[in-house]
């Protein structure tokens, strides 16, 4: 049994996709599941930490004696996820933001009308929440860890991101051809913003998550 070493600690984790309306009944959206969020959210709290789990249109079971607040959009997220870094230790946006959104939500649904060509979709950006609680850091000392996907050159990409972004710490999972045999399992590098570099090998998003906190416990001092 692992120590306790996230007791009197706050984390929040951002788990799932977002969906982007484009009427009342469609949206833009993405196929993350939600759970390396969720194993995150699980394995903190068993280390004793008060955990906000802020989800986005996930479907799984929710997990005990953690603070769940559900999302759908990536503009809902950002006000959830900056009212619960007001106060945290940490902060792991392992969600799948969308980039962009409908510039325009049809209050109705929209229809098709007969030998009319269909309209174009006017995307806008969202914004980059993992960048601005960066950039922001409510409380000193906070930690800040990001994840991303990366298809080539993964370590270079991923250290540009890294300092772009300006968190803590980055999951890197390298994914593309070479990768998508046994995609079940899980294989990351996480980059550290002080050079460092741990990569962890195929596993359960149990195990990734421990050594992400391991990682984070190891910056909060
Ligand atoms: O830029 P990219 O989407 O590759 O970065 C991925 C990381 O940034 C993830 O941690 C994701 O949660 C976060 N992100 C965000 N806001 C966005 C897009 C991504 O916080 N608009």
């Amino acid at each position: 049994v692992r120590e306790p070493d996230l007791r009197g600690r706050h984390v929040v984790v951002s788990a799932g996709g977002t969906r982007e309306p484009l009427d009342p009944v469609r949206f833009l959206g993405n196929r993350s599941s939600g759970k390396q969020g969720y194993a995150l959210a699980r394995t903190a709290a068993a280390r004793g930490a008060r955990v906000t789990l802020i989800a986005a249109n996930t479907h799984l079971p929710d997990p005990a004696g953690v603070d769940l607040v559900r999302v759908g959009t990536a503009v809902q997220l950002r006000e959830a996820v900056l009212k619960a870094a007001a106060d945290a230790d940490a902060v792991v946006m392992a969600a799948a933001v969308a980039d962009f959104r409908p510039a325009a939500y049809a209050t109705g649904k929209i229809k098709k009308k007969d030998g009319q060509e269909p309209e174009p979709v006017v995307l806008v950006r969202n914004p980059d929440i993992l960048a601005e609680v960066s950039a922001e850091r409510a409380r000193a000392g906070q930690v800040i860890v990001g994840f991303a996907a990366e298809t080539d050159d993964v370590l270079a990409n991923g250290r540009a991101k890294l300092a772009r972004k300006g968190c803590d710490l980055l999951v890197v999972n390298e994914v593309g051809e070479r990768k998508t045999f046994g995609s079940e399992e899980n294989e990351a590098v996480v980059l550290g913003a002080d050079g460092s570099e741990n990569p962890v090998p195929h596993g359960p998003k149990e195990a990734l998550a421990d050594v992400v906190w391991d990682l984070v416990v190891d910056r909060l001092g």
